[in-house]
């Protein structure tokens, strides 16, 4: 059923505005993004739509295929329910100039939660098109991101950099979105013709607000300012000896390391070199694996199955703790890799497939 249809269905008229957002897939260059570094995503063909009409009074009345029915007022505080979101988007746009008393609204989302695909940046890119419709408000795609993240930030609690939003509001399918986090630039590189990149659900999902994912933002906090540089994308690994902490030492060097890997793949896969870049994508999955420890048994297991398959690369994508493994193959080992990898990971199941 679409966003419309439930809509409808639930509040018996049809709606004023409607939006789709799509999800992403990290092919590279995971946790750089709130260091100032560089990352490499992509669209996935999942995606959360919206439909939603103004209310008269300051009710927010929400309709999901996946979280079910919910009703809150605008102006109370926030309660961990989904409808945050909602009020997120409604505060920054009134920001805006748009007044927005409440809102009736239906969502519908085939982007898994929890997964590490991006479907909380969806669902907020999705809400800020529709509610930009509805209130005939042109903002860029670049200043819907922003707004994206500090509804997360300021909402859900999570603090989470720029990726997510910039991918899910301003990348192209078929097309890897090169993106400067330090100032938005982008750049947008054509997938490889003649290889597919894959992604597989390993079994076990991870919440992101758990509280991890702050954890490694301080912890990289704390590593640039022993090193004293504005942000860790200026460090470089001659100086990760300056820092005696072990553990703030190894998450410096994930950062540091990843951000020359997404340089690496990058030109990498504007050579159509996809044997390098498989091999940047297992060195990636190594460092988040020892130096920023934010993988898990199920995601190993799907990387090393992966790889005896005969995926080029293979690593976890997104926050990490459970979720998605991206891997890059020769399309026309597509079958026979993908059966290999669900025979051999019970928990696994496949997501998408990203091709040019
Ligand atoms: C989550 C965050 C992103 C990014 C990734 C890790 O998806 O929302 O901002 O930090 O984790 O690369």
């Amino acid at each position: 059923m679409n966003s419309q249809t439930l809509f409808k269905s639930h509040f018996q008229y049809p709606p004023t505005s409607s939006a789709k957002a799509h999800g992403r897939v990290n092919l590279i260059g995971e946790h750089t993004d709130y260091n100032n570094g560089f990352v490499l995503p992509t669209l996935i063909e999942q995606n959360i739509e919206v439909s939603m009409s103004l209310r008269d009074d300051s009710k927010i009345k929400g309709i999901s295929s996946e979280f079910g029915e919910n009703s809150v007022d605008m102006e109370s505080s926030t309660d961990g329910s989904w409808l945050d979101f909602v009020r997120g988007a409604s505060y920054y746009i009134q920001n805006e100039g748009c007044k927005i008393n409440g809102l009736d609204l239906a969502v519908t989302s085939s982007v898994p939660a929890g997964s590490g695909l991006s479907s909380s940046a969806a669902f907020e890119i999705a809400l800020l098109r529709a509610i930009c419709h509805l209130t005939s408000l042109d903002l860029k795609p670049s200043k819907i991101a922003e707004i994206g993240q500090l509804i997360e930030h300021q909402y859900i609690g999570t603090q989470c950099g720029i990726m997510d939003q910039m991918a899910s509001a301003c990348a192209e399918f078929g097309q890897a979105l090169y993106l400067d986090c330090q100032n938005l630039n982008t750049e947008t590189i054509p997938i490889f013709s003649d290889h597919t990149f894959m992604v597989i659900h390993s079994g076990s999902t991870r919440k992101l607000s758990e509280g991890k994912y702050n954890e490694r933002k301080k912890e990289t906090e704390l590593a640039s300012e022993i090193l004293n540089v504005s942000s860790l994308r200026n460090a470089t690994k001659d100086n990760l000896e300056l820092i005696k902490d072990g553990i703030i030492q190894k998450r410096a060097r994930h950062v540091i390391t990843e951000n020359e890997r997404v340089q690496k793949a990058t030109q990498y896969l504007k050579e159509d070199n996809a044997l390098k870049f498989g091999n940047v994508m297992n060195e990636s999955h190594q460092s988040m694996d020892d130096d920023y420890e934010i993988s898990s048994p199920e995601l190993n297991h799907v990387v090393n199955v992966s790889r005896r398959a005969g995926a080029l690369g293979a690593r976890l994508t997104g926050a990490g703790f459970g979720g998605c493994v991206v891997l890059l193959l020769p399309s026309a080992k597509n079958d026979e890799i993908k059966e290999n990898i669900l025979k051999n990971c019970p928990h696994s199941y496949w997501v998408t497939n990203i091709k040019h």
